[in-house]
């Protein structure tokens, strides 16, 4: 099963275009630097990807009515700092993988400094995007989504859970770390991807802490399907190199719980995200789809 059976194809596409659009420059540019850099960016962000986050703030968003041309923009603002995360990810110093979405890494590309640059490049030009009007016209709306990218993307979010991921290469992880590491590296990024939708409509605590919530189990199970997939998965499907996780000893949940524990645990994940749905008078299948996918991706 591949996202092009669950996810809208119309919403797939404004992403996509969208980020073409965001990842050019606004005027033509001829310094080898700045074509070198520009087309760095755009290797590796305009090169597949579900896009399972910019697809999840759409969806949450459609929950409360709003405007797509919001959800989409506020969507790819977090596709962008994900592209940066997995490039950095991927760097010789870090994972040292030198295959992501089935085409050579930015690294192996191009060079490791223009990579730490592509990825810079991404992570900045993210949060121009959620403090442009066109985003959202209420000020006080763009600076939410400002803040709480900031915080998702940063030590005590994404970077900080990578961090942890780096250091457990050389101990033995707990559970409650494994946990822990996981839901910041990976988690903290879905999560907010969920909350946008809600901080988009200037919802109601609760609806912000129910899509929170959903997207906080959704985020430790699709980490998990990750891990299985490194395990048992494919070059091929994945777009990655498998068996990266045994050999650089990263902690995961498979480690701990064997293949079939992982499993188990990321249904029962995948259940507790879909019980929190259940305060929405809307639709939530879209929601509901995504999670079921997660359990059965191949990619
Ligand atoms: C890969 O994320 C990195 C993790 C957080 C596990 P995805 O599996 O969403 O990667 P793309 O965007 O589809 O390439
Ligand atoms: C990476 O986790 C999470 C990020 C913040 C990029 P992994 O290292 O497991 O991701 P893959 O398997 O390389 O995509
Ligand atoms: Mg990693
Ligand atoms: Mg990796
Ligand atoms: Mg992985």
């Amino acid at each position: 099963m591949s996202t092009e059976d669950i996810f809208d194809a119309r919403i797939l596409e404004s992403i996509e275009g969208l980020l073409d659009d965001l990842l050019s420059p606004e005027n033509p540019i001829s310094a080898s630097g700045l074509v070198r850099i520009y087309d760095a960016m755009r290797y590796s962000a305009l090169a597949g990807g579900k896009r399972l986050r910019p697809y999840l703030t759409v969806a949450s968003a459609d929950l409360f009515g709003v405007s797509r041309t919001y959800s989409v923009r506020a969507g790819c603002a977090i596709e962008l700092v994900h592209c940066y995360s997995l490039i950095h990810d991927d760097l010789p110093a870090m994972d040292n993988s030198d295959l992501r979405r089935g085409h050579p890494t930015s690294h192996i590309a191009y060079d490791d400094a223009t990579a730490i640059l592509a990825g810079d490049g991404l992570l900045t030009e993210a949060f121009a995007v959620l403090a442009s009007a066109e985003t959202h016209p209420d000020a006080g709306v763009r600076t939410t989504l400002v803040s709480q990218l900031a915080a998702a993307a940063g030590a005590s979010g994404m970077v900080g859970g990578q961090m942890m991921d780096i250091l457990a290469e050389t101990g033995v992880a707990e559970a409650e770390d494994v946990e822990l590491l996981q839901s910041l590296k990976t988690g903290a990024l879905i999560r907010v991807s969920c909350r946008f939708g809600g901080y988009l409509a200037e919802a109601n605590e609760d609806h912000i802490m129910a899509v929170d919530t959903f997207a906080a189990r959704l985020g430790l199970a699709f980490q998990i399907t990750d891990d299985l997939l490194d395990v048992s998965g494919s070059e091929a499907s994945t777009g990655k190199p498998v068996g990266r996780d045994a050999a650089n000893q990263k902690p995961t949940f498979v480690d701990l719980l064997g293949e079939a524990g992982a499993h188990k645990k990321a249904a029962q994940l995948i259940c507790e995200a879909k019980d929190q749905l259940a305060c929405f008078s809307t639709d939530i299948q879209p929601l509901t789809r995504i999670a079921e996918f997660i359990l059965r991706r191949q990619a």
